[in-house]
């Protein structure tokens, strides 16, 4: 507990050094012990600096993952969210749904360091290292958010988008319907399941998994092309707590009115883009969250699935 404790302090005056005598007499231990915590978190990878005159300082750019750094970065905002960590996990989505079937009914957030199955949508893989993403999943239960689940990603990705932007000054876009884009490429995707009782039919909970690709990855071969990073220095723990805080603050009760962000938003509105094998144009994002696409010979549809992909050289 001591050194949860002494960690979370650490968290919360990131860049601002706290004496060993002052932690030692909050928690009624010896400067001993504090110094062994210290030490031991520093051999977990934490950039504490030590100085003689001040104490302890964790730097503002120290990247571990802990729970304790998402709690202290959430600062009290979200009451009730369980949050949990895991070093490894097939895939934060399984984990949270293992969670749902055992009987969990609260609200939580699952974060990994790395998965080693994660997945996007439609059967796809989403490669998940250790040290440079960020990997979570968010269990909400659906009584508290009330309104259509259908467009579950589209409020998921304005607030993941609203965090970014305005957390992290990143010129971040999104590509119809889960897609997260720097540039012209990839940076991260959104995979919301639905958890449903069979004997009722109703949707009990939702898993909202959020994939964000954060500084710099030796992308496999495939994914050179495509797949980009945020190049952001924040503190994966801080640009976690971002985006929750954003997610509750999000309006799942009226989702139509994010769209008119999302539309401003959209990297694919007004471009030709591919559509399975054919070049259509994005013509506009309906009222219910759907792609309307106009094709060659004139014909409007509204799609609401499917792949849609840039044309590289636009
Ligand atoms: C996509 O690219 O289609 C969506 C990617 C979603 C990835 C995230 S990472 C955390 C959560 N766990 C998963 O297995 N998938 C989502």
């Amino acid at each position: 507990m001591l050194k949860e404790d002494i960690l979370y302090e650490l968290e919360t005056h990131r860049d601002i050094p706290i004496s060993g005598q002052e932690l030692a007499d909050r928690f009624s231990v010896s400067r001993n012990a504090v110094w062994k915590v210290m030490k031991s978190l520093k051999e977990e990878g934490y950039s504490i600096i030590s100085t003689r005159n001040k104490g302890y300082v964790l730097e503002g750019s120290s990247d571990v993952l802990s729970k304790e750094g998402i709690l202290a970065a959430l600062d009290g905002e979200v009451p009730g969210l369980e949050v949990y960590l895991f070093q490894e996990v097939d895939s934060t989505n399984n984990e949270a749904k293992r969670m749902l079937a055992s009987g969990f009914a609260g609200n939580a957030l699952l974060v990994a360091e790395s998965q080693t199955m994660g997945r996007g949508r439609r059967g796809k893989s989403f490669y998940s290292p250790a040290g440079t993403g960020l990997y979570m999943s968010l269990i909400l239960q659906t009584e508290e958010l009330k309104g259509p689940l259908s467009m579950l990603t589209i409020v998921t990705a304005c607030g993941v988008l609203r965090a970014l932007q305005n957390e992290a000054g990143i010129d971040i876009k999104v590509k119809w319907v889960n897609d997260l884009f720097v540039g012209n490429k990839k940076a991260g995707g959104i995979l919301s399941e639905a958890i449903t009782d069979l004997e009722s039919g109703k949707t009990e909970a939702v898993v909202i998994g959020i994939g964000i690709n954060v500084t710099e990855a030796a992308f496999p071969e495939e994914l050179k092309e495509v797949a980009t990073v945020l190049h952001t220095d924040i503190p994966r723990n801080c640009l976690i707590a971002s985006i929750v805080k954003e997610l509750y603050k999000s309006n799942w009760t009226d989702p139509v009115a994010e769209l008119p962000f999302y539309r401003a938003n959209s990297l694919v509105l007004g471009q030709k883009v591919w559509y399975d094998e054919e070049e259509v144009l994005a013509e506009a994002i309906d009222e219910s969250g759907g792609l309307v696409i106009c094709h060659g010979d004139g014909r409007r549809e509204g799609i609401r699935g499917g792949n849609i992909r840039l044309i590289r050289n636009q």
